[in-house]
């Protein structure tokens, strides 16, 4: 049983379409396949054509105990088709931050919510919100793996370098081992400025970013409308074809290190060349003109993740620094 989970703090990077394209492709190879919305903008429900607000019990109610202590992932799961389930978010979910405040334990309640049906399938993935807050954290948590979209964009890396500092941190001050590959998203092979992004991040980050690149394609963009998996909206589409293949990546890659290197020094190795690359990036001649990002500077790359982290770890039952670091 493997669990996954898919991050970029940026927001608009690819992360629910991976989600939802990603489940839906494994669950074609015969697995069972769990797909878990944590995002309170509940993305992933609308785009399997659940409505959030029809729903009386969702991931806000797993996570808070809300109703009945003995609620669990079990109780609200919608069949979406053989072998593929979701487990819904609702836009209430957005409240849990602040109504777990000072609550011990909090950080865990996805993995506790887990245990329960962890059984039931061979693939677990979680959507995750484009903030790093509580539910990215429960997220970090939870999963063994972290799948990071990049939309080839200067905040999308930046996301990245945030994501990663909290993986660093979850392993040295807490032991827990996250996984990390990125996933190039929405390439454009016309461009040239794709491409020579593209060069770049497989140059820097070796092999820590999927061999799969997610082409654009129109008909990802047209199917949430439809909500439909690509592969029930348009087979042949490039963007199931991409889908497919980072399936079987994915299945194939296995729960070993891809990389026969700890997980640790992965991240830390990601987390560098990311830096290097927003050094670098910063410096091309295209961003001579002040970039339009509220205070954009490589090294202000501590985040409120560091800050959890390290609360976390000192004091088990300290509060969690407010988090809100959403890019978009
Ligand atoms: N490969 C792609 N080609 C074209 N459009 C895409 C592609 N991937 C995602 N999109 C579109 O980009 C937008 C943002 O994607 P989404 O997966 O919702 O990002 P996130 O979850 O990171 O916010 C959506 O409208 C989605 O349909
Ligand atoms: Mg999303």
């Amino acid at each position: 049983m493997r669990i996954i989970a898919i991050s970029n703090q940026k927001g608009g990077c690819g992360k629910t379409t991976t989600a939802i394209n990603l489940a839906a492709s494994i669950s074609l190879q015969e697995k069972r396949v769990l797909l878990i919305d944590c995002d309170p903008q509940s993305h992933a429900t609308m785009g399997l054509n659940i409505n959030p607000s029809d729903l009386e019990k969702s991931m806000y109610h797993v996570m808070t105990h809300k109703e009945n202590e003995s609620l669990g992932i079990e109780d609200i799961l919608i069949s979406i088709k053989d072998g593929f389930d979701l487990a819904p978010s609702s836009v209430i979910l957005s409240a849990i931050e602040q109504e777990l405040s000072g609550v011990d334990g909090r950080e865990d309640r996805l993995l506790q919510a887990i245990q329960t049906i962890k059984q039931s399938y061979d693939y677990i993935i979680i959507d995750c919100p484009p903030s790093i807050g509580l539910l990215c954290f429960n997220a970090l948590r939870a999963c063994e793996e972290v799948i990071i979209p990049i939309d080839m964009s200067l905040f999308s890396l930046r996301g990245v370098a945030k994501l990663l500092e909290i993986i660093i941190l979850l392993k040295e001050k807490l032991g827990h081992d996250v996984k990390s590959r990125a996933l190039i998203t929405m390439y454009d092979s016309r461009t040239r400025y794709s491409k020579l992004v593209l060069e770049k991040v497989k140059e820097e980050f070796e092999k820590d970013v999927f061999e799969t690149v997610i082409r654009y394609n129109i008909r990802l963009r047209e199917t949430v409308d439809y909500g439909l998996p690509i592969g029930d909206y348009d087979k042949n589409a490039i963007g199931n074809l991409d889908y497919g293949d980072l399936a079987e990546e994915v299945i194939h890659s296995g729960t070993v290190d891809v990389q026969g290197k700890n997980a640790l020094d992965v991240a830390h190795g990601i987390l560098n060349k990311t830096e290097e690359y927003i050094d670098a990036t910063a410096k091309l001649p295209l961003h001579k003109n002040p970039i339009p990002d509220t205070g954009f500077s490589p090294h202000s790359l501590r985040s409120s993740y560091t800050e959890m982290v390290e609360t976390i770890a000192a004091d088990p039952t300290g509060s969690i620094p407010e988090g809100n670091d959403e890019i978009e």
